[in-house]
């Protein structure tokens, strides 16, 4: 991996994680968050690195923040919304879409004339949630099996100049997980739902999006990858 990578969300949990593997591949990441003192921290550890405030919702000052050269991008933002179905409001739903997934689509379009002059490759999120149905998860997983639908077609429409892939979590111990986790009894129960009976850690999940960015992911394009513990495909010995 080479040149310079832009990292969406460098401040989350897998953001800051593949922020670390980026840099000690000796390549550049740019740091992109929109809170200031945690992208500050985060960039006194990562010397060489560039840091950028930006809020993704805002496509003006994305494509600004996102200029220059880049070889990679990860789009590492996201929200999870849990809510019972008969109370998701239409805001909920367009929040959801707009920050998981509008939002990764201008961000790539802002990249993309740059990613293609060096065999560029791209990295968005999914979720289990996607493709599994979850009770209290209709707004993100529409929001996220959109992002699913996006990463296959803009992964048609720029090759071969740029690469395009997904990457599917289950629950991985972030703060945009913590409702979830934080209830230690709660966290127990899901773990246990996973044939790999445990919560994801998020440099686990950074490992594949670092493969993904690199050159030795070069003929993987438009591929949705889970790193779920087996949820999304296996059951249990339970059955
Ligand atoms: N952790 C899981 O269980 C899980 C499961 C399935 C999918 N995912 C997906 O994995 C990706 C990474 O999430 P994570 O687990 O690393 O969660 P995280 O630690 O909460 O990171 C999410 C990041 O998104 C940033 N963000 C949110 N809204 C933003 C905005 N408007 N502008 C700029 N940045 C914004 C947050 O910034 P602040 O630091 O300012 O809050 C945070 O740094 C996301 O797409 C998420 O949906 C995670």
């Amino acid at each position: 991996m080479q040149g310079r990578v832009a990292i969406l969300g460098a401040t989350g949990g897998i953001g800051s994680a593949l922020a670390r593997r980026v840099a000690a591949r000796g390549a550049t990441p740019v740091l992109l968050a929109r809170d200031a003192g945690r992208l500050a921290l985060l960039a006194a550890e990562l010397p060489g690195a560039e840091a950028r405030l930006v809020d993704v919702t805002d496509s003006a000052a994305l494509k600004a923040a996102l200029a220059g050269p880049l070889s990679g991008l990860a789009f590492c933002v996201g929200s999870i919304v849990l809510k019972p179905f008969a109370r998701t409001s239409e805001a909920d739903f367009l929040a959801a879409f707009r920050l998981n997934t509008l939002a990764a689509a201008m961000a790539v379009q802002a990249a993309a004339p740059e990613l293609a002059r060096g065999q560029g490759s791209v990295v968005l999120f999914s979720s289990v949630a996607a493709r599994a149905g979850f009770a209290m998860h209709a707004a993100i997983g529409a929001a996220k099996a959109a992002v699913e639908g996006l990463s296959v077609a803009l992964a048609a429409e720029l090759a071969p100049a740029v690469r395009v892939n997904c990457i599917a979590p289950s629950l991985t111990r972030t703060r945009i997980a913590e409702p979830l986790t934080k209830n230690a009894a709660m966290a127990e129960a899901i773990a246990k739902l996973h044939p790999i009976p445990r919560l994801g850690e998020a440099d686990e999940v950074a490992a594949l999006a670092e493969f993904l960015l690199g050159p030795d992911s070069g003929w993987i394009t438009g591929q949705v990858l889970a790193v779920d513990g087996g949820r999304s495909t296996l059951r249990g010995k339970g059955g």
